[in-house]
């Protein structure tokens, strides 16, 4: 019988090949894949179960929650506070941190998460997911507080998320390559299928909401232009285009053959930075992009080396194979320097 590698398997090994992963990380990354494991189950019901449609409520972004939303949030926050691996946690669905409560044990780790992504494809029945990142708590010893999470996306120690899809797909990183596992329903394990992930430099498919083009930057403007243009045009090759609208998706398509996956900024609201939150999606999601030999900018400096002043931060996002994404940036800079000449 052809062996197969759980995740606890890959854990361990990690654990003990470099003592790359501490026990505490080991025992938080199972306790999510686990949590992610009951999140499939609601999500799987669907109308068979009390999870679909509104939960008549608002989350601090102004944003209307879902019933899964909610009851993701819920499955992540109970999972995780008593396992002694944690300090914290922060959703993109709670105004504020939530703090292990004082019965457990406090551990090293913070734990950031979009407990659902993709929320407006629910009900439609299309992919979507869960987004996590780990950071360590730094400095001070005792207590934490809100600052202890605003840290870089470069000092992540882990990061991943799970699709639930026609398959339901676990991917992660620790720092040192992307791995991804894939849910065994029958034996309800966590399978490794893939390791050393890797993104191609160059694709011919591009991600973005089109309905928004009239509002983006010159830059964003003039390569999306270029890309339709097809072979006729400066780039001379054809591209296709994909959108699920929920990011989990779209990242794993572009894990998967490659890409570019586009969240500009644009005029409607100058003052917001983009629409993804910093956080919870876009420091992770860079971190496995990265990870896999892509890259991640929003629009002019690495995502992961942005310093975060708020928890729930938004940013442009720009990702995926390095040829295109670094076409993007320059894109950009070229505009600044234009308008610094003009100046
Ligand atoms: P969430 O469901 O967590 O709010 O995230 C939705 C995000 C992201 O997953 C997706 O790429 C994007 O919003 C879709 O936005 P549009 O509906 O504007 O296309
Ligand atoms: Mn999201
Ligand atoms: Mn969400």
């Amino acid at each position: 019988m052809k062996h197969r590698v759980s995740l606890t398997q890959y854990l361990v090994e990690k654990q003990r090949e470099d003592g790359h992963i501490p026990g505490q990380l080991r025992l938080l990354i199972e306790v999510v894949a686990r949590a992610c494991k009951r999140i499939a189950i609601s999500v799987n019901k669907g109308a068979l179960g009390d999870v679909l449609g509104s939960a008549d409520s608002e989350n601090v972004q102004g944003e209307v929650q879902k019933k899964l939303d909610v009851i993701a949030n819920e499955v992540l926050v109970e999972a995780n506070e008593w396992g002694g691996h944690l300090a914290a946690m922060a959703s993109e669905e709670m105004d504020h941190i939530h703090v292990v409560p004082n019965r457990y044990p406090q551990g090293e780790y913070l734990l950031l998460f979009d407990p659902l992504d993709g929320s407006s494809n629910i009900e439609v029945n299309v992919s979507i997911g869960t987004i996590f990142s780990v950071l360590r708590k730094v400095g001070h010893t005792r207590g934490v507080e809100e600052g202890d999470f605003l840290q870089p996306g470069r000092q992540q120690a882990a990061a991943g998320y799970c699709v639930y899809g026609p398959q339901t797909t676990l991917v992660l990183t620790v720092g040192d390559g992307v791995a991804m596992f894939t849910l065994d329903r029958e034996t309800g394990s966590w399978v490794q299928t893939a390791d050393g992930v890797t993104i191609p430099e160059d694709t011919r498919e591009f991600a973005i909401n089109m309905s928004n083009q009239r509002h983006w930057a010159p830059p964003v403007q003039r390569y999306i232009e270029e890309c339709l243009a097809g072979k006729e045009g400066p780039r001379g090759k054809d591209f296709n285009m994909r959108w699920v609208a929920s990011m989990v998706a779209d990242v794993h398509r572009i894990l998967s053959r490659g890409g570019i996956f586009m969240y500009p900024w644009d005029k409607r609201e100058p003052d917001k930075p983009g629409k993804l939150r910093l956080m919870y999606e876009a420091n992770p999601m860079s971190f496995i992009v990265e990870q896999a030999g892509g890259a991640a900018t929003n629009g002019r400096e690495r995502i992961l080396d942005i310093a975060p002043r708020r928890l729930h931060e938004r940013v442009s996002v720009v990702l995926g194979s390095k040829n295109e994404v670094r076409r993007v940036t320059e894109y950009h800079a070229a505009e600044a320097d234009s308008k610094t000449a003009a100046a």
